[in-house]
């Protein structure tokens, strides 16, 4: 067991797309992000465009490419929209870098150091699954809003945040067969740790299954499941994703509230779309948990579609959105945990069958 690597948290996600002005417009208005910073030909950068966006403690960055010969775009083109970069804030970016390097990670950017009037950043990359990267950071010296040649974003009226508060967790859907070597990947390379298997017994309907294992650093500040298609009658939902993504790369993000009725009628109202729950769901959810313990509302829980899981630790309220993008790729979990360290489990039966729902629809099933 490898020791475990020094990370603070996540520094942001950075997504590669084809229109980043929409981008960030439809995470402002739909998900009540601030934008908080931009960088573009107007601060010197010839080749692309980044906006960055913030809520609570999460940071997305919504980046496009602005020529045809750009690596960005040739991403975009390749797989949509979707995550390139899952950044990890750490203290020191060199020793990180040099220590995930000397444990058998493929290094991507040595580290390098970018410095204007608020102080300066250091940045190294390394190769995660599929063309996916992780950036680790180091601004413990910087007092900018994000980082060197980035400036605050005029003209913008602060948005009407929805509850986000934190990324729980971000999972990745890789090819058949390659789960146990990502599960080892993270735990050799940072040291982290399984927190959870769920076998293709646990994850499956009558037509599609799936595998999972959750790595985690032990105090919850980053998990990252690994879903692997598994066999079933049907294509699975990480086949579709792997046959519209085209490599292995982040399927969806769980976003924390502390209030998840109101963060989610807030969403709905603002646009955002969500899997839809059968009312039988709800039948069964009374029986099935024990009430005494759970704050909520069952009558409210079934108006917004919001799904319960329990377990020995306390429960969760949870809800899934569709595909964010054209391509059925990067959707959002929204979270509200007390107690639970789960994943909602006793969930996945429903939801994937929701999945499957779209999935027929699209003619992907
Ligand atoms: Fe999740």
């Amino acid at each position: 067991m490898s020791d475990l690597m020094p990370i603070l948290g996540y520094d942001a996600i950075e997504f590669y797309v084809g229109n980043a002005r929409q981008a960030a417009h439809y995470y402002r208005t739909a998900f009540g992000f601030d934008a908080v910073a931009y960088t573009g030909p107007e601060h010197g950068v010839r080749d692309r465009c980044s906006y960055v966006l913030e809520q609570g403690g999460i940071r997305f960055v919504m980046t496009a490419g602005l020529t045809a010969d750009s690596d960005i775009v040739r991403h975009q083109a390749a797989h949509g929209d979707g995550v390139k970069d899952v950044a990890f804030s750490v203290p020191n970016a060199e020793q990180a870098f040099a220590l995930a390097v000397e444990r058998g990670a493929t290094a991507l950017a040595e580290p390098w150091v970018e410095e204007d009037e608020f102080g300066k950043v250091v940045r190294a990359s390394i190769l995660a699954y599929g063309e996916t990267i992780h950036t680790f950071v180091d601004r413990s010296n910087y007092s900018g809003d994000y980082l060197p040649g980035y400036k605050p974003t005029r003209h913008q009226q602060p948005a009407e945040p929805t509850g986000l508060r934190l990324i729980d967790h971000v999972v990745c859907n890789v090819e058949l067969g390659s789960m146990d070597r990502w599960a080892k990947y993270y735990a050799d390379i940072l040291g982290f740790t399984q927190l959870h298997h769920f076998d293709d017994e646990a994850i499956s309907t009558e037509y599609t299954a799936l595998m999972s294992k959750v790595l985690w650093d032990g105090e919850g500040r980053i998990k990252l499941p690994i879903n692997e298609p598994a066999d079933g009658k049907k294509k699975s939902q990480i086949e579709e994703y792997l046959d519209f993504y085209g490599v292995a790369g982040v399927q969806h993000m769980a976003l924390a509230t502390d209030d998840i009725v109101t963060t989610v009628r807030q969403m709905r109202n603002n646009g955002v779309r969500f899997l839809s729950t059968p009312s039988s769901y709800y039948d069964d959810l009374r029986s099935r948990l024990d009430w005494s313990t759970i704050d909520a509302d069952v009558e409210t829980l079934a108006e917004l579609g919001i799904l319960v899981d329990q377990d020995d630790e306390g429960y969760l309220l949870q809800i899934f959105t569709k595909s964010v993008q054209d391509r059925p790729t990067v959707f959002y979990e929204v979270i509200e945990r007390h107690g639970s360290r789960g994943f909602g489990v006793g969930n996945f039966k429903a939801l994937f069958e929701a999945i499957e729902r779209d999935q027929a629809e699209r003619g992907n099933l």
